[in-house]
């Protein structure tokens, strides 16, 4: 099937400073897509190219089966959400949802349908007759929604929708927007620095650095195979810790040295092909466990040295060859910062980075 948006050879630059060089992405139909990175990647710019409130130095961009290169954005079948609500303050809900339809011209039967349609799906009945002023932040954002829902086009497009939000609200409004795509079945793209938001959301997620896709995956891959160690230390709360060494040919198997760990990775299918040299060994939070000796892992010797509890489970730091490394138990811990402990690492869930920070 054509993809819903196709982005070609995009090149965006100003003056001399690039800001995103050969990208190309599609986007399939009934996708949900999250362009997740840190401030200043390239997240916004990329969004309003496809919007067309960005001008762009080369390549092309698709909706469905046009070329709207250089369309205006009012002719490209997309709807925008952005960060700051933008609403009009002196109209009424009704009104701030109807007037792009009222310009664009659609008959009054049609709009008040719309209305009727898109208040209903975001619970916004009981309020379409006050005023921004008379909102909540959560309840402004939604309007926002509904503002480009009305439009009833196949693209939605938000720019980081609920980073202006309490937590609380932030929670409540994702799990509705993922709702929203449940039933309206339409595309989404959908821009974020906040992973839990990629996670949770996304079909596939695109990783981004300087302008630079690094890894377009579904949640999960990118959770437990990150592409390299930027990706691998961006996804994950506490982040994935990180253990320099290297790997050493014994009778031609593979171990993995450092600072006094020698771990044999012959038994671990995929890290055994490891060729010898300088390597980062990652290892997930949850992947390394108090009691792992009596699995046969591998163990780390260290000295706790904070304790975070964090309701359902809790996070425990240790010192380890003067670094700092973290693992995660469901539940309450009974150790006290100062105890000396030897972790186990669940070897077979760890990744492998190069040199060059690739995973290999
Ligand atoms: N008008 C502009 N002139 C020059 N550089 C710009 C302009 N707008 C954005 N940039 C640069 O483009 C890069 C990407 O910005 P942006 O897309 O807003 O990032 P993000 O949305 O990921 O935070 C940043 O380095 C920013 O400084
Ligand atoms: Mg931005």
């Amino acid at each position: 099937m054509q993809p819903a948006v196709s982005v070609k050879d995009l090149k965006i630059a100003y003056g001399d400073h690039t800001v995103i060089d050969k990208m190309s992405i599609d986007v399939a139909q009934r996708e949900f897509l999250v362009l997740l990175g840190p401030s200043g990647c390239g997240k916004s710019t990329l969004l309003n190219s496809i919007a067309g409130l960005q001008d762009i130095t080369d390549g092309e961009i698709w909706i469905s089966d046009k070329n709207v290169t250089w369309a205006e954005p009012k002719d490209r079948g997309i709807g925008m959400v952005f960060q700051s609500y933008a609403l009009y303050p002196r109209m009424s809900v009704r009104k701030n949802l109807s007037f792009g339809l009222r310009v664009a011209g659609l008959p009054k039967a049609e709009i008040e349908a719309r209305i009727a349609r898109t208040a209903s799906l975001l619970h916004l009945d009981k309020l379409l007759d006050r005023r921004p002023s008379e909102l909540s932040g959560g309840q402004r954002q939604r309007v926002a929604i509904g503002r480009a829902l009305v439009r009833e086009v196949n693209v939605f497009l938000f720019d980081e929708p609920l980073s202006n939000l309490d937590a609380k609200l932030r929670n409540e409004l994702r799990v509705e927007i993922k709702k929203l795509h449940q039933s309206l079945g339409n595309t989404m793209i959908y821009v974020t620095h906040d992973q839990v938001e990629a996670l949770t959301l996304a079909d596939r997620i695109a990783i981004m650095k300087d302008g630079v896709i690094q890894q377009l995956a579904s949640p999960s891959e990118i959770y437990h195979r990150p592409t390299n160690l930027f990706v691998a230390g961006f996804i994950g709360a506490p982040a994935m810790n990180f253990i320099e060494g290297e790997i050493v040919l014994k009778g031609g198997t593979p171990v993995f040295e450092s600072n006094g760990l020698a771990i044999d990775l012959a038994g671990y299918p995929f890290l055994s092909a490891a060729k010898a040299g300088p390597v980062t060994l990652g290892i997930r939070p949850e992947h390394i466990a108090p009691n792992g000796a009596d699995a046969g892992w591998p163990t780390i010797p260290g000295t706790v040295s904070v304790v975070e509890p964090m309701g359902a489970d809790t996070v425990l730091w240790f010192d380890w060859a003067g670094q700092s490394l973290s693992y995660r138990i469901m539940g309450d811990a009974i150790l006290q910062p100062g105890t000396a402990i030897a972790p186990g690492l669940d070897i077979a869930k760890a990744s492998l980075f190069g040199a060059d920070g690739a995973r290999l």
